[in-house]
């Protein structure tokens, strides 16, 4: 009965191996996070959190499915799991470079691609996706490197560095990031959404410099300022919002008393939280380097 079980065990791994191209995303996910759950030594890196988001990752999965033409070459910059770029490959991509600093995740790509009969269609790059030199042009690019405000994570630099490496029509995802700004008492809102950055792949730079008027249509403390990103896909796909990607952040706002003019600060030392009133406006001067900060500075205007 043993014996039996594991033999069906190892045909059921093996089974993927020739089929692998009319899998569905849905079982292909089932497959990577299969091995992913059987290295029981994996670290709990944010790229394991990002699969295990199902919502998440099926949604790109789809996206990519959906915008790959037969032959493209992909590159996935910040490849984690190298679940993004095996959908590439499912879809009808020719070849692709994941490129990921993590060995032991780098390691992971190498071993589930020999599994899926990827292995001659697939580089993993094991360097830094924001100075990486390639010999190749790509006509898709993924990267999921990106967090709210796109803040923290190095999207932008290793986009600024592949746009060397693209061909004409050159399809990304995400295509763009649009980033909003909206004023909060606790969980109340004091202000619609404002769009405090729209940027695309295409022609993004290295910081955002923005000066946006946030009218109050509601009276309270202003205690917080929300910070939402929205990523836009082609074909106009949106996702963003999810439990590990572009989700929501909270900071609190700090005003201050400037010299002379009775303006209102962000970031001061001391924190003085304040009535708003309906009419009055809030203008933000945001001002942060992608990947490094997210600073703003905000001033009441009566
Ligand atoms: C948010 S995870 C996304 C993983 C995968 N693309 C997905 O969407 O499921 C980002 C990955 O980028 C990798 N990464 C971050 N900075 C990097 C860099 N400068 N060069 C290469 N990889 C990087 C991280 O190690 C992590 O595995």
């Amino acid at each position: 009965m043993v014996v039996i079980s594991i033999l069906s065990s190892i045909m059921r791994r093996q089974d993927y191996r020739a089929s692998t191209q009319d899998l569905s995303n849905k079982e292909l996910y089932k497959i990577v996070i299969g091995e992913v759950k059987r290295r029981k030594n994996l670290q709990d890196t944010l790229a394991k959190v990002c699969l295990f988001d199902k919502k998440r990752t099926l949604s790109l999965m789809d996206i990519i499915s959906d915008s790959v033409q037969p032959g493209m070459k992909g590159v996935d910059l910040g490849a984690g799991t190298g679940i993004l770029g095996f959908a590439f490959l499912r879809a009808g991509g020719s070849y692709l470079y994941a490129v990921e600093h993590i060995r032991d995740l780098a390691d992971l790509i190498e071993d589930v691609a020999a599994k899926l009969d990827f292995s001659s269609q697939i580089k993993v790059v094991r360097e830094d996706a924001t100075t990486s030199k390639f010999d190749m042009n790509f006509d898709f690019v993924m990267s999921e490197m990106v967090d709210t405000g796109l803040s923290q994570e190095p999207i932008v630099s290793a986009i600024i560095n592949i746009r060397k490496y693209v061909n004409p029509g050159v399809i990304y995802v995400p295509q763009a990031a649009l980033s909003s700004i909206t004023i909060l008492h606790g969980r109340k809102q004091l202000s619609a959404p404002v769009v405090y950055d729209n940027v695309s792949m295409a022609n993004v730079s290295t910081c955002v410099n923005a000066m946006v008027e946030i009218p109050i249509l509601k009276d309270g403390i202003a205690d917080s300022a929300r910070i939402d990103t929205k990523l836009i896909h082609p074909n106009g796909q949106e996702t963003g919002r999810f439990r590990t990607l572009c989700y929501a952040v909270d900071v609190p706002l700090y005003f201050c008393v400037s010299e002379g003019d009775q303006k209102q600060t962000l970031f001061s030392k001391n924190r003085i939280t304040r009535p708003i009133y309906e009419g009055q406006k809030i203008l933000v001067h945001i001002n942060y380097q992608y990947g490094r900060s997210m600073i703003g500075c905000f001033t009441l205007i009566n």
